[in-house]
This record gives C-alpha cells, structure tokens and sequence, in this order.
C-alpha cells in the first residue's frame, strides 16, 4: 500500500520497494511501479525489425508525415506578427500549453468540463457547445493518453529501450531537455549518473522541471544491492543549463547524449546537423539515445485534436525505420532500435 504518512523517515517519497508491482492513477499522472515479466516484456516494446540498415533506402520507406494542424496560438501570432512564427517563440509557446494539461487535476476538470458541456447544450449555441464538446473531448483523450495509458512517460517502454547498457556512472547529457523525465529515468537506472538537462526555453527550468513532482518514483538500480529501487527526481545529480544546444562549447565528454522528441521537429535539410548535435559531445564508445513520436494513425489523431497544445512548431512523425536512416546516413551504427507505446527509440554510436 502506499503510506503518504512515511515521507520524512528514511524514504525521500512516498513509495518505497514494498510498492513494488503495484500501480495507481494518481490525479495527474499514473504511478507505475510493475516490472514486466520476460515473458510481459514484448508489449513494452518491439525490437530490431531491421536487419540489414545498408539495404534501406528513402524510395523503399518514404518520407515522414508531416502534421499539418496548427495551434490557434501560432496562426493568431503570426497574423499580428505578418511573419512565420520563429522556432524559439514557437517553443516557449508549446511548452507553456503542454505544461498546463501535466498540472491538470484530471477527474476533476472531466467533471468540470461535462457540466460546462451539459450547461451549453440547454444554451442551445451551437458556437458554445461546439466549444464545450472540444473542450470535454481533449481531457477525455488527455485523461486516456496520459493517465491510464501512460503512452506519453511509458515508464516500461523507456526501461526496456535503456537497459543494460554498459555504463559506470555515466556523464548523461539532454539535449531539448524540457521537464526532464526520461534522462531522470535513465538516471535512476544508472546510479551514479551526471545528468546535464539543456533547453533554451528558459520555462522549462524555472516551470516544467522545478514543477515536475519530486513524489513520482522512478524504479531504478540500488548500486550497493543492483537490486531494484525506487528513485525520486531529488536523489538525482542533475543540472539544468538554459542554452541553445548549437551554442554549446563542450567536448566530447559525455557517455550518453539523448533527446527525446527533437529530430522530428527539423526538415530534411537540418536533420543531419541535428544528428551530428548528438556525435560532437560523446566520448568514444559512448551512446546516442533518441526517441521521436511514431507514425500511426492514433498519433496522428491525436495531434490533430489536440493541436492547440501541441502544434506550435514544424513536427513530423516517422517509422522507426525512417528515423533510423536519418542516423544511419548522419555516420551512426544503429546498435538498438525500436518502438514504445507512442515512440521509436534509437540507441546508436557514431562508425
Ligand atoms: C518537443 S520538446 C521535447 C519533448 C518533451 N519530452 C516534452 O514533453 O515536451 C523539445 C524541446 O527542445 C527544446 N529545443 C528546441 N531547439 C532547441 C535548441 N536549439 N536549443 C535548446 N533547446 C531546444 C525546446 O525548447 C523544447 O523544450
């Protein structure tokens, strides 16, 4: 069971390793402490399809999709503006919109927003209920997506993409860091690790990681026991940087450079700088880690309803196949490749 009341002892959160197996919806986000079974593992992920990188090519797999829905925020800003919005302003306005929907007390604004829905429908408007009905369909996706699917955190998915790499209390370095989750993950699994987040939204520092909940558990590697612990975001060695990456004047010293959700937000014509980001800081014999959305038709709807939150910038969604290419082609081995519930996952080094 899970004692709010043991904060304050020796943990440092509210679940320790007895919590282990279990799962609970918590009123933002699920909590999700269950290991998968080997024979379990399978649903988490789907590995190494591709045998052969050498063999593929863009006229056999075609280009990624483009989504075309934009938010509301960019189409008013750029009428006012009578210019395109620029990548920076486009992403300290998808990280604001994004944000508000992790804060969201879900239960109960799926109850607000039926009452408003209810309320609108006696108002006989149809601009208001259409609104209302907008309104009542994103929580209910939202509450879906990211709640009872967890598709967007997908803490197994995630474990089963990082694990068992050899790495001794790595130098980890997140490039488009955001709120941070997935380089906390890796974190918790490698003890020991150095993490450097890095966005050039100065928000996500001061707002979407200081507000990412320092009660979520991770479960990671106990380093005395290599047993599974359970770890909190403040057990963690992290530094946030707010830099743009292409300002950065590191050099190659990190065993790890990952981003989550970067390469598919640039066009063809700036993917292979975006890849070389991930070559120029990592030691010899380190890993690059990526993931970017998959292209399926779910994804694909749901970046259609949910356009105001989240379409600000140039996104794509691609198979794993394809974003494989993009690193084969930029001069990576593709070491692992796959896909999670909503990602595809690389872990490659450069030839
Ligand atoms: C799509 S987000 C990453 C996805 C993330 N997991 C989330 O939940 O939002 C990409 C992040 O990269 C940052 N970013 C984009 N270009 C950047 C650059 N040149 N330098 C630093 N940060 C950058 C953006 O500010 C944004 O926070």
């Amino acid at each position: 069971m899970l004692h709010e009341e043991t904060i304050g002892t020796t943990r440092t959160g509210p679940y320790s390793e007895e919590d282990i197996g279990s799962t609970h919806l918590h009123h933002q986000y699920r909590v999700d402490l269950r290991i998968p079974t080997l024979k379990e593992y399978s649903q988490f992920i789907t590995l190494n399809t591709v045998r052969d990188w050498s063999q593929l090519s863009w006229t056999k797999i075609g280009k990624p999709y483009q989504v075309e829905a934009s938010a509301k925020e960019r189409s008013e800003w750029e009428n006012e503006h009578h210019r395109d919005m620029d990548p920076h302003t486009s992403w300290t306005y998808f990280n604001k919109a994004f944000h508000e929907w992790f804060v969201k007390d879900v239960p109960k604004e799926m109850t607000q927003s039926k009452k408003q829905f209810l309320n609108n429908l006696r108002s006989f408007s149809p601009p208001e209920v259409k609104h209302a009905i907008g309104d009542l369909i994103r929580i209910h996706l939202w509450n879906y997506v990211h709640r009872i699917q967890d598709g967007i955190w997908d803490p197994r998915g995630k474990r089963a993409l990082f694990e068992g790499l050899h790495l001794n209390k790595p130098r980890v370095l997140f490039l488009g860091a955001a709120e941070g989750y997935e380089a906390m993950q890796f974190g918790a699994m490698y003890p020991g690790a150095e993490i450097i987040m890095v966005d050039y939204d100065e928000y996500c520092k001061s707002t979407r990681f200081a507000e990412f909940p320092d009660r979520y558990p991770f479960l990671g590697e106990n380093p005395q026991t290599g047993q599974t612990k359970v770890v909190y975001k403040n057990d963690l060695n992290i530094e946030y940087q707010i830099a743009d990456i292409r300002d950065l004047d590191y050099g190659a010293e990190f065993d790890v450079v990952m981003s989550v959700g970067l390469l598919e937000h640039f066009p063809d014509e700036h993917k292979y700088e975006v890849c070389d980001w991930h070559r120029k800081f990592l030691k010899p014999g380190g890993y690059a880690i990526l993931t970017t959305p998959r292209n399926q038709l779910r994804s694909r709807l749901y970046y259609r309803v949910m356009a105001d939150v989240m379409n600000h910038t140039y996104r794509e969604l691609m198979t794993v196949e394809q974003m494989g290419l993009y690193l084969y082609e930029s001069g990576f081995d593709i070491k692992r490749h796959g896909y999670i519930k909503v990602h595809n996952g690389i872990i490659c080094q450069p030839r």
